[in-house]
């Protein structure tokens, strides 16, 4: 399983990646609002980080301006991964970019007849995004059992990027259901390590020892 970095602050992707935690890069419009600099900048930077997938979206909604965006992004960098709405226009572009080589990754995905779409247009990723769909009541993890199922029974080469991730758990349930991918938040990266038991116990052990008066081994 790969894990993504969800986030367009450079500081950040840099902390992780220098960590080997990550695989890779997804932004978004909102994410690149967020740090408070120009985003060519931010991306020139992450383009110096990471050697890995780097997800860019576009910002048009009809087919040309997706295809003219996707076109450009993709020669900034080898590693750009072109984010593309699921709309009747993206899928259309999907469709065309993956067949003159361009790597996509399908953002904005909320069913499994969504995903289903994305794959056969030729996705290189489909993003459900597990976070939201929680937030309004419904069980994310029952849309990606059934995405992870469908790309399977059909052996499409789309890859399953759990995206809009909240907590570690849903880190855990997006392995245990086989998603090729989760993209993470700086936040819940943070947390995947922590355990109270871990602190403790290992508080435990070098006490214990230092206590009973051992030399150290080496
Ligand atoms: C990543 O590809 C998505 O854009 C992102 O995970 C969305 O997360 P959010 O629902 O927390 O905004």
């Amino acid at each position: 399983m790969q894990f993504f970095i969800d986030t367009a602050d450079p500081a950040e992707i840099k902390k992780y990646w220098d960590m080997g935690l990550i695989d890779g890069v997804t932004t978004n419009p909102s994410l690149a609002s967020q740090v408070g600099r120009p985003f060519k900048e931010l991306v020139k930077e992450i383009f110096g980080i990471v050697n890995g997938p780097i997800s860019l979206e576009v910002l048009s909604t009809d087919f040309e301006g997706i295809m003219r965006e996707a076109k450009s992004l993709s020669l900034l960098n080898a590693n750009v991964v072109v984010k593309v709405p699921l709309i009747p226009e993206g899928l259309k572009a999907v469709k065309a970019l993956s067949s003159e080589g361009i790597k996509t990754n399908v953002t904005l995905v909320f069913s499994t007849s969504q995903a289903l779409l994305a794959a056969k247009a030729g996705a290189t990723y489909v993003s459900p995004f597990l976070g939201r769909l929680d937030d309004i009541g419904q069980d994310s993890s029952l849309l990606l059992e059934e995405i992870v199922t469908v790309m399977a029974n059909y052996d499409f080469p789309t890859k399953v990027l759990a995206a809009s991730i909240r907590s570690s758990r849903q880190v855990a349930l997006a392995a245990l259901l086989g998603a090729d991918v989760a993209t993470i938040p700086p936040a819940i990266l943070e947390k995947l390590a922590q355990h109270p038991l871990t602190d403790k116990g290992l508080e435990k052990f070098l006490k214990d020892y230092k206590e009973a008066g051992l030399e150290p081994l080496v």
